[in-house]
């Protein structure tokens, strides 16, 4: 019996990598025989797709940053519940590129929705039992992943949060640190500047430290 999984999630501005580094991330896990299932937020799940789309089209942004932050829970509340938690009990790992922390900073440091309403639906759409082992905090500068994020998407427009300025995603970035401060046991914090492949090996260090690491050596030699 594998017992329950892990869960490790991906945080970080635009541009900031984490998409290429969780799939990068996934990967590596697979390559060590683990069962990994790679997921994102919003999204994840079918019928958190469907609110996906509602949010980032930006159609319900004049019903203000609250009911964006519903919608948001309203949504992971699906994917908790059809992906990743049936994913972990049945002894998979989870990577999800974005989570709870992109609401805290997003709708609560930055759009400054109560903290109270934030950590309310919270309990209710992660509870105890789908908060991650692990979140990787990927830091760039605002102006430098914005500016990432602008070469990828080419000629595409900028969805709801990409079109906000630089000083915005400034104060998400401070944002994320002052929580990653905060948690330092779940949080790692790994400088995003640095080349893509340095990147990578100080995640899975990360990962073989803080995860694989208090594994006991008969479980990993385990088939
Ligand atoms: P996405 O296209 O997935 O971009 P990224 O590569 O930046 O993850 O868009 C997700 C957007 O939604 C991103 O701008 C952050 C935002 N977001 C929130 O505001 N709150 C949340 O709880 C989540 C999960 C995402």
């Amino acid at each position: 019996m594998n017992g329950r999984g892990k869960f490790i999630t991906f945080e970080g501005g635009e541009g900031s990598g984490k998409s290429t580094h969780a799939a990068a991330l996934a990967d590596r896990l697979k390559a060590r025989g683990l069962d990994v299932v790679l997921t994102r937020e919003p999204g994840g799940s079918p019928g958190a797709e469907i609110i996906r789309h509602i949010i980032l089209s930006g159609i319900a942004k004049p019903l203000g940053t609250e009911t964006e932050t519903i919608l948001f829970a309203a949504a992971r509340d699906d994917h908790v519940k059809a992906t990743i938690l049936p994913a972990l009990q049945a002894g998979k790992w989870v990577i999800s590129d974005r989570f709870v922390d992109s609401t805290r900073v997003y709708q609560g440091v930055v759009g400054k929705v109560d903290m109270k309403l934030i950590r309310a639906l919270e309990r209710v759409t992660v509870g105890a039992d789908a908060m991650p082992d692990l979140t990787i905090l990927i830091d760039v500068p605002a102006n430098i992943g914005l500016a990432r994020a602008k070469t990828r998407r080419g000629t595409g427009a900028a969805d709801r949060f990409e079109a906000e300025s630089v000083e915005f995603h400034e104060e998400l970035r401070q944002a994320f640190l002052g929580l990653a401060a905060k948690e330092p046991k779940r949080f790692a914090v790994v400088d995003g500047r640095a080349p893509r492949d340095v990147v990578s090996e100080r995640i899975w260090q990360t990962v073989e430290q803080r995860l694989l690491g208090e594994r006991q050596p008969a479980e990993v030699a385990a088939p």
